[in-house]
């Protein structure tokens, strides 16, 4: 099979924000305690934090992490995870049905940001509390003031605020298994009363408002506008979450997913703007895709868990090949839309839905997504540009046709590369690409990065890394084996 990939220089899309290559740690399972933190654990730090978990996040280059939730946020309360550990309270999740034990929270998650190179997107909880609670969490973090909340943190060891400048206005509520889900309505009201008074105790935050969890839930649409009707004067993101699974094992149709987050994130986009009109408003309210991954296998696990244990295995999927193509499909679908999109939190880091997962005092290691992603990030820098794609078509189970090549261009000045980021979706055929790059005479290629696995549902373990990248010969022709991913880098 032959395809082409046509882009020019000039023709640019945005410079894509390097927080669409952020992440999400929410106290969940194994997330937390025994994923990031461990203080019995050999490569633990002094203040319990795995080093061998730090060393692969880096390994990331993740710019950004959510925290604390998730379904988790809506039913905490930000004070018992500060000051004298031996002192905080042990309480019930009731989003996950387990005991939060709370040696981790704010002041512990901002020291290990700072190891981890990144910054915090901290969600406050807009479920079982409001605009209080909220004001007086982002005085602990923020404010320089003598005034209590303040003075609380210096008190617990921290003279300097965390300076926490992108702030999540609750999480998914619109979902019923929300803890205090809320209509449109009464969500749009809290939102924007939490967000005057965060913007007041901080005005140089940024915002996020809780757009839809899923493109098919059936308030998708409606909800945006009514959030944004009321929000949108104080906001600055509204986000999306979408999770996708293959559960009936038609892989080619699984692949096409990519088309279908592409399409919500248009659409989203469309429903801002036409707020922004109707409002007769200047500003334009971006996006932040802050949760997305696959996710089917361990869907609704903590219905059938054992309740009221302390980190649990919860939601550990077992990625497989095909997974890691459609998560490189996703972040291309990220890049693309990098006009719109300006945060992005791949759910979650650490064995909870997560590219890295560990053993309970013993080994760390990479699940197959844990390539595409790394690799979208440490080289997915710059501008994307537009490109014309010509490639031969597959039907998808809503009758779309579906291009076998799915690709990404970015131009990254600093480095004067362009970075082609392409999935062959053929299951059969390998392809021949022909990458034509106007305005960049004197490039070639320099490197071709694959992954590949002749089986779809080859898995990585502690023991085996069935599925990892190889650097292919560089030849005349471009071959893109069928079912892979690949990372093509031009330079002059
Ligand atoms: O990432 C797991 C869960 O998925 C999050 O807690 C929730 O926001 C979403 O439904």
């Amino acid at each position: 099979m032959k395809a082409k990939i046509s882009a020019k220089r000039e023709n640019i899309i945005d410079k894509i924000d390097r927080r669409i290559y952020g992440s999400f740690i929410e106290h969940l399972g194994r997330a937390v305690y025994n994923g990031i933190y461990e203080p019995e654990h050999p490569s633990a730090d002094d203040q319990g934090f795995r080093g061998d978990v730090l060393e692969l996040i880096k390994e990331l280059s993740v710019p950004v992490v959510r925290y604390p939730g998730g379904n988790f946020v809506s039913g905490y309360n930000w004070e018992d995870g500060i000051g004298d550990k031996s002192k905080r309270p042990q309480k019930l999740d009731l989003a996950w049905l387990t005991v939060e034990t709370n040696q981790v929270g704010i002041d512990e998650f901002q020291a290990w940001a700072k190891k981890a190179n990144s910054e915090i997107m901290m969600a406050v909880n807009l479920g079982t509390r409001g605009p209080d609670e909220a004001r007086e969490l982002i005085e602990y973090c923020n404010s320089d003031t003598n005034t209590y909340f303040a003075n609380l943190r210096r008190k617990n060891g921290f003279e300097k605020p965390f300076d926490i400048k992108l702030w999540c206005l609750g999480n998914e509520m619109d979902g019923d298994w929300q803890i205090c889900h809320k209509t449109a309505e009464e969500y749009g009201r809290v939102a924007t009363e939490t967000a005057k008074v965060l913007k007041w105790v901080d005005p140089q935050i940024e915002l996020v408002a809780c757009g839809s969890s899923d493109p098919h839930m059936p308030t998708y649409g409606e909800w945006e506008r009514t959030v944004l009707d009321h929000t949108y004067d104080y906001i600055d993101y509204l986000s999306l979450h979408c999770y996708y699974g293959n559960k009936e094992n038609d892989t080619k149709n699984f692949l096409a997913r990519a088309e279908d987050m592409d399409n919500f994130i248009k659409k989203t986009a469309q429903i801002c703007d036409e707020i922004k009109a109707k409002k007769n408003s200047t500003k334009t309210v971006n996006l932040s895709f802050d949760e997305w991954n696959v996710w089917y296998r361990t869907k609704d696990e903590e219905k059938t868990a054992e309740r009221w244990q302390i980190a649990p295995y919860l939601l550990e999927e077992k990625f497989n090949f095909e997974d890691a193509l459609l998560v490189g499909c996703m972040l291309m679908t990220l890049q693309n839309n990098c006009d719109r999109v300006k945060i992005g939190c791949l759910a979650q880091l650490v064995n909870v839905i997560a590219p890295i997962m560990t053993e309970n005092g013993g080994s760390a290691w990479k699940q197959t997504i844990f390539y595409p992603y790394m690799y979208a990030s440490l080289y997915g820098n710059g501008t994307t540009l537009k490109t014309e794609n010509e490639s031969d078509t597959y039907k998808s189970k809503e009758n779309t046709d579906i291009p076998y090549l799915y690709s990404s261009v970015i131009y990254n000045e600093e480095k004067e590369q362009v970075v082609v980021f392409a999935v062959n979706r053929s299951l059969e055929s390998d392809m021949e690409l022909d990458v034509s790059l106007e305005g960049f005479e004197g490039y070639t290629l320099k490197e071709h990065i694959e992954l590949y696995s002749s089986d779809l549902k080859a898995t990585n373990t502690k023991e085996c890394e069935q599925v990892k990248p190889q650097s292919k010969a560089i030849s005349k022709s471009i071959l893109l084996s069928k079912q892979s991913w690949n990372m093509l880098i031009f330079e002059k």
